[in-house]
């Protein structure tokens, strides 16, 4: 400390002055914490999220849900009202066609994990805002990390173009295996069981996603 500060400090008491050093360096994303966490330490941090604006609007955050060492990581786009409701994902109608298209391929829902790109409900149930993606990936990549599963099934155009880190049209990204940097775990992409709801002549074709989701997790031997 330099002697005029010295002096100035003494005059109020204080005799030693240490700096802080921030906790994070100017620009660094919170990811370089999130990277870090346990599954406990993961599920405080989105309950406390704070780190985009919807965190003012939601009712509570929606973690996941599942098994953590499940052989299936299923990712949806964002909570809807009723998942907001009930702090876990896909329990609606759309979450009931999931259950059925997750026994189609006999997995029952308690054996996958289930999560969102997004960890809190849109309001109004738009698309998720860049910046919202950018806060609340890091928290999904960790999830990723934690359970390391043999497959990550995608479900919408806008889980799988956040989580590919592209903005492929969902019918080129269906039909293929992906492989999600830096994991290494494949991404088979298929259609939103919501839009299914809509679309139920699109069903036939999520069938072949799902059966190419299989082969893939069997290929790992899963
Ligand atoms: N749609 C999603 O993408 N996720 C949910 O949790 C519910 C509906």
């Amino acid at each position: 400390m330099d002697a005029r500060r010295a002096a100035i400090l003494g005059t109020i008491g204080v005799d030693r002055f240490v700096a802080r050093t921030p906790l994070l360096a100017a620009g660094a994303a919170p990811a370089t914490a999130t990277d870090r966490l346990d599954w406990d330490g993961l599920a405080a941090a989105v309950a406390g999220c704070t780190r985009c604006g919807l965190a003012a609007t939601r009712t509570q955050t929606v973690f996941g849900v599942g098994d953590r060492g499940a052989r299936w990581l299923v990712v949806g786009e964002a909570p809807g009202a009723e998942e907001d409701r009930q702090g876990e994902p896909f329990v609606g109608r759309a979450g009931r066609l999931l259950n059925s298209m997750l026994r189609a391929v006999g997995l029952a829902r308690e054996q996958v994990f289930i999560a969102n790109v997004l960890k809190c409900r849109p309001p109004g149930n738009r698309d998720p805002l860049p910046e919202e993606v950018r806060c609340c990936l890091p928290y999904l990549h960790r999830q990723i990390a934690l359970i390391d599963p043999a497959l990550i099934l995608c479900v919408g155009r806008i889980a799988a173009q956040n989580l590919l880190g592209v903005d492929t049209p969902l019918g080129q990204l269906r039909g293929r295996s992906h492989e999600l940097k830096p994991f290494g775990t494949p991404v088979v992409v298929t259609y939103h069981p919501a839009y299914l709801l809509r679309s139920p002549g699109e069903k036939r074709k999520s069938w072949a996603d799902l059966k190419l989701a299989m082969e893939v997790a069997r290929g790992r031997g899963a």
